[in-house]
């Protein structure tokens, strides 16, 4: 059975420790998920701990090992909390470091057995021109992602505007990507569930990341369960 990834990045939307918690006691505990899906729950880092249900991700990492980096968490520091995936590059954070850095983050992810997802995709102007898979080669020869890593597609454009490419241009995408890198990929930006729908019969997608929908228990649910049950 091929394992389907369904990442929740709640970025900073939960206002308080007892959201996370109450999230994690009402929500989660209660269902039967299905059985090919990995449900990775990525909160602010305070709130780690507080999820104790599905599989633990952060949302970054330092590309330092440790000491003096004031505001950094390592992947050892993750590690020890549980944590088993970490979104790497996200476009939120990319203006703020080089594919350099982005690529140190990732090997340090992995030197602690924390897989890395790492997040590629084009600005508007570069979509409009047509260039978007010339964009993320790029990005992704700068990274250089190796074994064990997952790709996430997140058009900068898509993410938290309710846009979307249409699921064509995402299939023909992961065609094409998939012909260099061998590994699984996800698709993250606006996600909802009628897209999830869709986006599960995709040849080529592995899963989604989800921003704003995953913090709404009911939308997500149904986000697990659409894209769980439209292909094998
Ligand atoms: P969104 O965010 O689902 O709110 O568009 C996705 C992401 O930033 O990973």
């Amino acid at each position: 059975m091929n394992k389907k990834y369904i990442i929740a990045n709640w970025k900073m939307y939960p206002i308080s420790l007892s959201d996370a918690i109450s999230y994690d006691k009402n929500f989660i505990t209660k269902k039967e998920w299905p059985e090919e899906a990995e449900i990775i729950i990525c909160p602010p880092f305070p709130y780690l701990s507080a999820i104790k249900s599905l599989t633990l991700g952060a949302q970054d990492c330092s590309n330092k090992e440790s000491g003096a980096h004031t505001g950094e968490v390592s992947a050892f520091i993750l590690k020890e909390l549980g944590v088993k995936y970490v979104i790497i590059g996200h476009s939120e954070r990319r203006d703020k470091e080089s594919n350099e850095v982005i690529k140190e983050k990732m090997n340090m992810a992995l030197s602690q057995g924390i897989t890395p997802v790492l997040c590629v995709g084009e600005p508007l102007e570069v979509y409009k021109a047509g260039d978007s898979m010339a964009y993320v080669k790029q990005q992704l020869k700068e990274c250089q992602p190796k074994k064990g890593v997952i790709l996430a597609y997140e058009p900068i454009w898509a993410i938290g505007s309710g846009l979307t490419p249409t699921p064509d241009e995402i299939g023909n995408f992961a065609l094409e990507l998939k012909k260099e890198y061998d590994m699984p990929l996800l698709y993250g930006g606006s996600v909802s569930a009628d897209f999830a729908f869709k986006l599960a019969k995709i040849y080529g997608i592995n899963g989604v990341l989800v921003g704003y929908a995953s913090t709404q228990p009911k939308e997500f649910e149904k986000i697990i369960f659409n894209f769980c049950k439209s292909n094998a």
